[in-house]
């Protein structure tokens, strides 16, 4: 197709995408020569060396930007294999270390068993330059690339890997339609002289709020030095009035380089920050919907970032390189081609993006967690992404997590006194809790109100929709006995209506009369009998989302054709073609406030141990508090604290019938997940106000207000809104959604994100999670007791090929390689090492040792 007529509209020829790879795509044309783009040229030509492959780059060969790349050990292999060359040339640059160190609050934390590798970005260049010299690749320094429309018609396939600010890509915005999200702290990407010997992430407090750096050596005599910094900050620290003068295009601003010197001094030893073109900036995530369009491809940066917090946007794009090139060699079909490169890539990139966006989230409001203590921090730090785990660390460095562990079990709990929840333990944990260092985060019990709970899991509130009458069925009586046998420290019933106008639907229970109080008496009453697991009940007056159907495999119900009357804040309907609900008058919210008081005294002669109050999820009164569904202008509606009214009315009126030693948990939703919707600083205010009067602890989900919501699903997604609540408020959080694992329940708990880590569905498909979680870690303590009927089966049955045992094989046995490696190159004499001396060396030059204990 090569020379083929350019059709109207996009510029791109129309019948690009039939063409078969192996004798249709001779010609390829490559926008950019950073690392994308020359190493796909190079493995591209080296799989098809009749290849014609010309490579454009406006800047010159030797012109350089940016210091160090990091590289995972998954990365390397990839490298290896593909061109064992490329990978030697890159090798004998390599500075290799495992260890991170954590610099905070002026004290060191280190955690070992990473695997890291970096070398300089000018050096990895030069080697692809090289490559693609050797195998014939055309490269053209200093030229930019011809329109690409014009390539688009030249050439059998455009690449384009021209870089975060692509203007291949805006040219085609419409069929890659992309989105840029500008991030809100600033950075400056440096040098330093100074040679760490590990990743070392420090984060200072400063009369102008945080500071915090991302360094890692990348040489024997240079590490890449990123300082970052929230706007507000860097306002505050005067940054604006320096990067604000006059510069020319790649000028670096000087008086900053050197104001963070000053800041940073205790770090840097008498050492330099080297800029290079540098100037505060702020991160933008780029994603794009569509990759590729008929004969032209994304590639790299031009196609998706990652915040550099998580590693290398190289890392992406040699990644990238290397499955267009396959992909190319793979499919006898362009357009096949593409779409497999796509398909494989995407899937990778998001996992990335979205570990990438968790870490740049977590960065932008470190403050949050700045009054942990420094072993939790580090933990918490090292855990951000959600890719890095309790387990994971555990597995790296045991000895760190230990550490943590330990300092978790000693949190001070005196700071319950003083409402700080940042140092460590729960509020109201308890001090002596059993175990010592090795008992799992999950298994420590902690004191709610005037209950003790043996562990920190939670079986969250979850309907059966069973119930005839508003009374509890026999299933509602089997589901909560297999979850009290089950293992976890307190076990909800799902939600339960203050009144029949208050049922989500037909078959929710309810808690209005007698009859409905005897049932649940019997039911708990039979519960009881098997073992002494605390029991809650959530009440609910469910609003606009009453008279529903029962909810489908969305988890959402749909208005009755043939439901009874719903009340809420304002009449909107839950869909648009929906009944819209009657506006309550405010007769009829002290009606229901006394419902809910009534219900709260029911279930205390019913025996509930804890009550659970239904503040999220769209119901009445999360129909109140969000702006979304709030329109009234009396004294329920309007500002915050009119929309927080009914709220506290209501649990005033609980607080009073419910007796004051056992526990209230409010469920809140914390976020709308639609335009418009509560705020981050919205839902701590409400927090704090059910806090103030009487809550003992917030259930933090989110959504389900609106129906038009559009909610990042993904593991523990919730979690950041319980992190946000406990910090802020320091009373006790329960995290809730998608969490799994025992290991994600570890990593929230230990990392101080919540204190009580609610597992719904999973304790569906497992009511024994709680339990066969305690046997998966090797934990046999107070915190998971079997039943004792149960106990032959408390050991992990053998799995198939148990029986089998391996010979030995080896003669010798298998160094095992160390937890902690730092890089400790040769020093020139004016720099002496900090650490002990090196032992033997890697390959000469370069020497990695044990780090003396912090
Ligand atoms: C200031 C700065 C410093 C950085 N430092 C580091 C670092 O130290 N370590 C690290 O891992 N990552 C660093 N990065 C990120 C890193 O550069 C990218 O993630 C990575 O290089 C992506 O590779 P790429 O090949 O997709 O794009 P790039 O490396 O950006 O390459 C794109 C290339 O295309 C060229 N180009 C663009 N348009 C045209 C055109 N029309 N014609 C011809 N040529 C064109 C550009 O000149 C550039 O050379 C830095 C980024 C910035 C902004
Ligand atoms: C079948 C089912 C019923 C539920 N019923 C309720 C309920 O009655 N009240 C409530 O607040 N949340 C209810 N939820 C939401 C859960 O309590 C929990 O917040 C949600 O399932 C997310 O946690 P998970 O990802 O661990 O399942 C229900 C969820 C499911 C799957």
């Amino acid at each position: 197709m090569s020379g083929a007529g350019v059709p109207e509209g996009t510029g791109v020829p129309a019948g690009a995408g039939g063409l078969p790879v192996g004798d249709g795509v001779r010609r390829v044309a490559v926008i950019g020569a950073g690392p994308g783009g020359l190493y796909f040229a190079a493995l591209a030509k080296k799989l098809a060396p009749h290849r014609e492959i010309t490579v454009w780059e406006r800047d010159d060969r030797d012109d350089a930007f940016g210091f160090g790349v990091v590289f995972s050990d998954e990365t390397l292999d990839g490298i290896a294999q593909a061109d064992p060359q490329v990978f030697a040339a890159l090798s004998a640059e390599f500075a290799r270390w495992s260890d991170i160190d954590v610099r905070y609050a002026g004290q060191v934390r280190t955690c070992g068993g990473h695997g890291f590798a970096a070398l300089d970005r000018n050096r990895l260049r030069a080697v692809l330059q090289e490559r693609c010299a050797e195998l014939g690749v055309a490269v053209r320094y200093r030229t930019p690339a011809p329109p690409v429309a014009r390539l688009a018609a030249e050439y059998d396939l455009v690449v384009a890997a021209d870089g975060v600010r692509s203007a291949t890509r805006a040219a085609f915005a419409e069929a890659f339609r992309p989105e840029l999200d500008e991030r809100h702290c600033r950075y400056i990407w440096l040098a330093t002289d100074k040679v760490f010997e590990a990743f070392t992430f420090i984060v200072e407090q400063h009369d102008f709020g945080a500071l915090q750096v991302h360094a890692y050596p990348y040489s024997e005599r240079r590490s890449t030095f990123i300082v970052e910094i929230a706007e507000e900050a860097w306002r505050k620290a005067g940054f604006d009035a320096l990067a604000g003068r006059e510069s020319r295009r790649g000028e670096s601003d000087l008086a900053s380089v050197r104001r963070c010197e000053q800041l940073l001094a205790g770090h840097l030893d008498g050492h330099r920050l080297i800029p290079n073109a540098s100037r505060w900036i702020r991160f933008t995530t780029v994603r794009n919907a569509s990759w590729h369009h008929r004969n032209v491809v994304l590639l790299g940066d031009a196609a998706h970032t990652a915040h550099f917090s998580i590693g290398s946007g190289t890392k992406l794009a040699l990644e990238d390189a290397l499955a267009l090139a396959a992909a190319l060699h793979e499919q006898p079909v362009l357009e096949h081609a593409l779409t497999a490169y796509e398909t494989g890539r995407r899937p990778v990139v998001e996992s990335a993006q979205r570990a990438a966006q968790a870490s740049l989230e977590w960065f932008e409001t470190v403050g949050r967690h700045t009054g942990q203590g420094a072993g939790q921090f580090a933990f918490n730090l090292l855990t951000r992404s959600r890719r890095v785990t309790y387990g994971n660390l555990r597995a790296r460095d045991a000895a760190f997590v230990d550490s943590v562990d330990a300092d978790f079990a000693d949190a001070d709990l005196a700071d319950t006194t003083n409402g700080n929840a940042t140092n460590g333990n729960a509020p109201g944990g308890d001090a002596t809790s059993p175990g010592g260092a090795g008992v799992p985060p999950m298994f420590r019990p902690l004191r709610l109100g005037g209950l003790q709970l043996r562990n920190r899991i939670v079986v969250p509130p979850l309907a059966t929709f069973t119930a005839v009458d508003g009374l509890p069925s026999g299933f509602d009586r089997a589901q909560l006995a297999a979850q009290a046998l089950g293992g976890a420290g307190l076990v909800f019933t799902g939600m339960t209506a203050v009144s029949a106008q208050g049922r989500a639907t037909e078959r929710c229970p309810g808690l209005w009369s007698d009859a409905q109080e005897a049932a649940w008496r019997a039911l708990v009453r039979s519960v009881r009998e098997l073992g002494d697991t605390p029991l809650g009940i959530q009440l609910t007056h469910a609003g606009r989302r009453a008279a529903s159907t029962v909810p489908g495999p969305d988890g959402i119900g749909h208005p009755l054709a043939d439901g009874w009357p719903a009340l809420a804040a304002s009449p909107l309907p839950w869909e648009p073609a929906g009944p819209p609900p009657r506006e309550a008058g405010a007769a009829e919210l002290a009606g229901v406030a006394a419902d809910f008081a009534a219900a709260a005294a029911r279930a205390d002669r019913a025996g509930f141990d804890v009550l659970g109050l239904q503040f999220g999820h769209g119901h009445l009164v999360s129909g109140f508090l969000s702006p979304l569904t709030n329109h009234r202008t009396d004294r329920y509606g309007g500002p915050l604290e009119h929309r927080l009214r009914l709220a506290l009315e209501v649990l005033d009126a609980v607080r009073a019938a419910w007796p004051a030693g056992k526990p209230i948990v409010v469920r809140i939703s914390a976020a709308d997940w639609a335009p418009g919707g509560t705020t981050e600083a919205e839902a701590v205010a409400i927090c704090r106000a059910l806090a103030a009067a009487g809550a003992d602890a917030l259930d933090v989900s989110t959504g389900e207000v609106v129906a038009h919501q559009r909610v990042p699903y993904g593991r523990g997604y919730q979690v950041p809104f319980a992190d946000l609540v406990r910090n802020a408020t320091g009373i006790p959080t329960v995290a809730v959604g998608a969490i799994s694992g025992h290991d994600d329940a570890n990593s929230v708990l230990l990392a101080g994100r919540a204190d009580l880590v609610a597992v719904g569905r999973a304790q569906l498909y497992d009511p024994l999670w709680t339990l066969h979680a305690a046997a998966e870690q090797g934990y046999a303590g107070p915190g998971a007791r079997w039943p004792q009927p149960w106990q032959a089966g408390s050991r992990r049955p053998p799995g198939p090929g148990a029986d089998r045992v391996a010979p030995r094989l080896r003669l010798l046995p298998e160094a095992a390689a160390p937890v902690h490696r730092r890089w400790l190159p040769d020093r020139p004499d004016d720099q002496p090492p900090e650490r002990a001396p090196a032992r033997p060396a890697d390959r000469p030059g370069r020497k990695t040792t044990e780090p003396a204990p912090n």
